[in-house]
């Protein structure tokens, strides 16, 4: 399997249209194109505040390519790896470039929704066979919905739905917001609403952060003097680990902090006992008691080192989905129909447990009701089954 990355600087420019211009005059054709390597574009953040979200994704997908012996349709693999930065005003130009220079027979990424946002519409419009597997702007499997584009993560209002439910049943009504003040936050914000408002909940304040900013004392002390039931939160990566971090130490002890999954996932060894007791509902848990999960877990940590996560899990799932369809037309890449009606009733189990989508292109799945002890993100039940995004304004065409 070849592996390379690439950080499109001005000489990589270059370099890149001299080889678009000799792609170009290789005929298009299946004979030629199945002893071609398939290749595959990954727009992820490999730095910065999401770095250890994309590299969990790649180390998965990795894995499970190694696991069908490096090939998919009968076509030898060809990663090309591109670090997005989740840096939306820079997703137009990547994207193009790996369309359209790299040539990429499949499209994976993002994991920032407003990077997401962007490679979704051109995807859309060039047709490129594309697989987010991570970023959960609603749009991609609602109005920006297309044949071509799938998902294997989430969409942002998923996970935190059921949380609502969760906090009435224990009598706590009055709860403040507190997210990243992107698609991403806002969403996730308006999925736990959705399940709590119209059932009695009430929100007592909307605290946007803006997005990377990790500066919390200021927010803290104003949640410490409203003194809410509890407060639901969406952060990720870097700056869950802080705020996690922050929040223990401010000593908010009467207060009880939830919020969507990502705020304790692939985190909880830096977060450390300030995750301990922490209560958030997924899609995935480390301890959920299937043959997928343990096979998964098992062979994850004996590669890299360390404990997979739900971004593992999402990125595994996405290179389980382009095998599909790579052996659905036999590494005829040109066959999309054929691909993607495979893809689209493709299950399995999932070490998440059983995979599916939506007519939309996104996984319908139970979410959990997870609490963090002795440093692992336990099940407490499974707080929403099978559950389906809304999929508003989406029109397959
Ligand atoms: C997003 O931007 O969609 C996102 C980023 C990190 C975790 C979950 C969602």
């Amino acid at each position: 399997m070849d592996n390379k990355t690439r950080k499109f600087t001005r000489r990589d420019t270059l370099l890149l249209a001299g080889a678009g211009a000799l792609a170009s005059f290789v005929p298009a054709g299946f004979a030629i194109g199945a002893q071609a390597k398939v290749r595959i574009g990954m727009l992820l953040p490999y730095s910065g505040t999401y770095a250890r979200l994309g590299n969990a994704i790649t180390g998965a997908m990795e894995l499970k390519f190694a696991e069908l012996g490096g090939k998919l349709g009968g076509r030898e693999i060809e990663i090309i790896k591109v670090d997005s930065e989740a840096k939306p005003p820079k997703a137009a130009e990547l994207t193009t470039k790996l369309i359209n220079q790299e040539k990429v027979d499949f499209l994976v990424g993002p994991v920032h929704s407003g990077v997401a946002m962007a490679m979704a519409k051109i995807a859309r419009e060039e047709g490129t066979m594309t697989i987010d597997p991570n970023a959960g702007a609603d749009q991609i499997t609602g109005a920006l919905c297309a044949p071509n584009i799938f998902r294997t993560s989430f969409s942002n209002w998923q996970p935190g739905h059921p949380m609502g439910k969760v906090l009435l049943e224990e009598g706590k009504k009055n709860v403040v917001l507190c997210y990243w003040n992107y698609g991403a936050g806002k969403q996730s914000a308006q999925g736990f609403k959705d399940g709590f408002v119209p059932h009695g909940g009430n929100i007592v304040k909307e605290i946007g952060v803006p997005f990377p900013e990790v500066q919390f004392q200021a927010v803290l002390a104003e949640i410490a003097s409203i003194k809410p039931d509890a407060v639901y939160t969406f952060f990720a990566g870097g700056g869950a680990v802080k705020f996690v971090k922050d929040w223990h130490a401010a000593g908010l002890k009467d207060i009880e902090l939830v919020g969507a999954g990502f705020l304790t996932e692939g985190v909880i060894k830096a977060q450390g006992e300030a995750a301990e007791g922490i209560r958030t509902t997924l899609h995935y848990a480390d301890s959920l008691d299937n043959p997928a999960n343990k096979a998964f877990r098992k062979a994850y940590a004996a590669k890299f080192g360390k404990e997979a996560d739900v971004y593992a899990v999402q990125g595994y799932d996405a290179a389980e989905l382009i095998r599909v369809g790579m052996d659905a037309v036999k590494g005829d890449t040109g066959a999309k129909a054929g691909m993607i009606k495979a893809m689209e009733s493709a299950t399995w189990d999932s070490p998440r447990g059983p995979f599916k989508l939506s007519a939309a292109h996104n996984p319908v799945q139970n979410i959990y009701l997870r609490q963090v002890k002795n440093g692992e993100n336990v099940v407490v039940k499974i707080a929403q089954e099978a559950l389906a995004d809304p999929a508003k304004g989406c029109k397959m065409g």
